[in-house]
């Protein structure tokens, strides 16, 4: 209903985001188009091709405006068109301190707090500032002359809001923080904390995965800066103008991701992890991850806790295998190369502990896996493991049970994700405790199939009963509800 009646009628869609939903990447023969490993991506994509509107997002390749087909390919003239996409250049040194700095130094540790030291520079913080007035810029172009709903993603954004309702105060504006957000004790500590709540309440509608990261929000909002923090209808005024928090669990396009992974594409890459990895180790039980190379994933973690599956049940050995799907993220930031150093000698150790003639334990596939490559890792999984220390959502839960149309195979979820609230029916777990991971990928080898079955049709409901598009729609139309029922006082 959103745009087509009621407060937000002929209003423009303007998505705004860090990344860009297109790589380009050079290889030997040109350049390939790639979808970035991004929960965030994944998401938006498909709302933005099915309602059209432009996506202004920090650019990677040349050109300034481009317009996306329905296949997602970058061009002109495309086939058919979707949505422009609009890039915001960088310099080097912008892209250092707002994307490397900031954002991913700074406020992603901080809030994840999964025992990563955020790290704070205040030059960091004024190129964060300046960046987010140049999307700003970009955006009150792309919104003259008209009105515009602006929806910002993420936490590369938050003084972006403010920005705008500061010049165009009938802009339209939600933003979606894809990422937890943290108890005020562990908020505490950033140095910024009151400008970086005051750009967020240029908002309208402020939304997080879960309720508990709403009620984090709602408490920091409420030890840090001078506004109505109103419990009951979760909103907050700050210069008489409200800023609505909800919750909406983000999610996948599960019957899209169901028909692809049918499809010949996905066949394809199926046969290639089997050469990849050798006929017979494509034959035996294959626990699966597929991940950003990232601290708060868990795969120190999870690996550690096969090691001590196969300790303890030396029967296994021989007869299954753990095949790590990982996309080498944000390498700049020294966090995440010790993390990259740390699961090479981990891998090592592991294979050398317990490898044979003709067995390996473990395959860590060190690359950027393409989406049917994703989709047919998650097929040949007899377990798929999500061992987040942290996580808002994790979508890569989704898409495995979207992918499994067969109806079978085990999904293994920590607890600390935001997607455990909605999957009770995955075996949860708690990443912490080498144990109980190493328990349940015993668990997840000799459950039987009735079971693993009952678990995936449950879950497979769930998953197509709140879908991206469900989500979308929710966040739309509680946006129109909301501005209506302030317009009618
Ligand atoms: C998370 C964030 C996204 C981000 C993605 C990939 O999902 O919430 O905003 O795009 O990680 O990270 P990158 O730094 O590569 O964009």
């Amino acid at each position: 209903a959103a745009f087509v009646a009621g407060v937000t009628a002929g209003a423009k869609l303007i998505v705004v985001s860090n990344r860009e939903p297109c790589l380009h990447e050079h290889v030997a023969d040109g350049i390939r188009m790639v979808r970035p490993a991004s929960g965030m991506v994944t998401a938006i994509e498909p709302i933005i091709k099915a309602v059209g509107g432009t996506w202004v997002a920090h650019g990677s390749g040349t050109a300034d405006r481009l317009v996306v087909d329905r296949r997602g390919r970058l061009g002109l003239p495309p086939e058919a068109p979707r949505y422009t996409l609009r890039r915001v250049w960088l310099s080097r040194k912008e892209e250092e301190g707002y994307y490397y700095g900031l954002a991913n130094r700074a406020l992603w540790p901080l809030c994840h707090t999964v025992y990563t030291r955020p790290y704070f520079s205040r030059a960091e913080w004024e190129t964060y500032r300046s960046v987010n007035e140049k999307f700003r810029d970009a955006v009150l172009e792309e919104a003259e002359g008209g009105a515009a709903i602006v929806f910002i993603q993420d936490y590369h954004l938050a003084l972006l809001p403010r920005l705008l309702k500061d010049v165009r105060p009938d802009l339209k504006i939600l933003h979606f923080w894809h990422i937890p957000w943290p108890n005020p004790e562990a908020f505490r500590i950033f140095p910024w904390g009151e400008e970086l709540i005051d750009g967020l309440l240029g908002n309208d509608l402020l939304g997080f995965h879960i309720q508990y990261h709403c009620n984090n929000f709602l408490d920091t909002v409420d030890r840090f800066i001078e506004a109505r923090v109103d419990l009951e209808h979760f909103r907050v005024f700050r210069g008489g103008r409200p800023t609505w928090v909800r919750p909406f669990p983000i999610s996948v396009d599960a019957s899209q991701i169901s028909r692809d992974a049918e499809g010949e594409t996905v066949g394809r890459r199926l046969a290639g992890f089997l050469k990849e990895l050798g006929e017979e180790h494509g034959k035996l039980s294959l626990f699966v991850g597929a991940d950003r190379i990232d601290y708060t994933k868990g795969i120190p973690e999870r690996l550690r806790g096969f090691d001590l599956m196969l300790q303890r049940h030396p029967e296994l050995v021989g007869k299954v295998c753990f095949v790590q799907l990982a996309a080498p993220s944000r390498t700049h930031v020294e966090a995440y190369r010790h993390l990259n150093e740390q699961i090479d000698a981990l891998v090592d150790e592991i294979n050398w502990r317990h490898q044979t003639d003709d067995w390996t334990p473990v395959f860590f596939l060190r690359a950027h896996h393409d989406y049917y490559a994703v989709l047919a890792a998650y097929r040949m999984a007899q377990a798929v493991v999500v061992s987040s220390l942290h996580d808002g959502m994790n979508l890569v839960a989704k898409e495995f049970v979207a992918a499994r149309n067969d109806g079978d195979g085990v999904l293994l979820l920590s607890r600390y994700t935001g997607a455990a609230r909605e999957l009770g029916d995955a075996l949860l777990i708690n990443p912490f405790d080498g144990d109980g991971l190493a328990d349940a990928m015993y668990r997840a080898c000799v459950m039987p199939e009735a079971e693993r079955r009952e678990r995936m049709e449950r879950l497979r409901s769930q998953v197509e009963r709140n879908t991206v598009y469900d989500w979308g729609l929710n966040v739309f139309a509680e946006l129109e509800r909301l501005l209506g029922q302030e317009e009618n006082g």
